[in-house]
C-alpha cells in the first residue's frame, strides 16, 4: 500500500503549546506541538461533539484536555486519561521534511 503523506504547514509556524486545525477530506485533524515534539490526532472528542483543538494542552504531560467535560487524551497514542471519555482518539504519524510538517493519512 502506498503511503499518503500530506503536507500541513511549515514546521516553524507552530510553537510549543500550539494546536492547529487541519481538515482533509472527511477527517477533522489537529496538529499539536509539545516541546519539540509534533503530534497529529483526530480533533473531535470521542465522548461527544467537542473540538479538542479549542481545549487545553499540557506540554509536560503531552495531553490535550477536552473543553466540554475535561477528559484528557495522550497526544502520542490518543488514550483518554480520565472519564467521561473511554475511547481513544485516532492518532497519525508525523514527520518533518523540507521544513514542512507532514502527516500520514492512509
Ligand atoms: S465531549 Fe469531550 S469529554 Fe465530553
Amino acid at each position: 500500500m502506498t503511503e499518503n503523506w500530506v503536507r500541513v504547514c511549515d514546521s516553524k509556524s507552530l510553537k510549543s503549546g500550539d494546536m492547529l486545525d487541519f481538515d482533509y477530506q472527511d477527517k477533522k485533524i489537529m496538529i499539536a506541538k509539545a516541546g519539540n515534539n509534533f503530534f497529529a490526532t483526530d480533533r473531535i472528542c470521542t465522548h461527544a461533539d467537542a473540538d479538542l483543538s479549542t481545549g487545553f494542552m499540557n506540554e509536560q504531560d503531552k495531553t490535550v484536555t477536552c473543553p466540554l467535560h475535561l477528559s484528557a487524551f495522550k497526544l502520542e497514542d490518543g488514550v483518554p486519561q480520565n472519564l467521561p471519555a473511554t475511547v481513544p482518539i485516532k492518532t497519525y504519524k508525523v514527520k518533518i521534511q523540507d521544513s514542512g510538517i507532514y502527516i500520514r493519512l492512509d
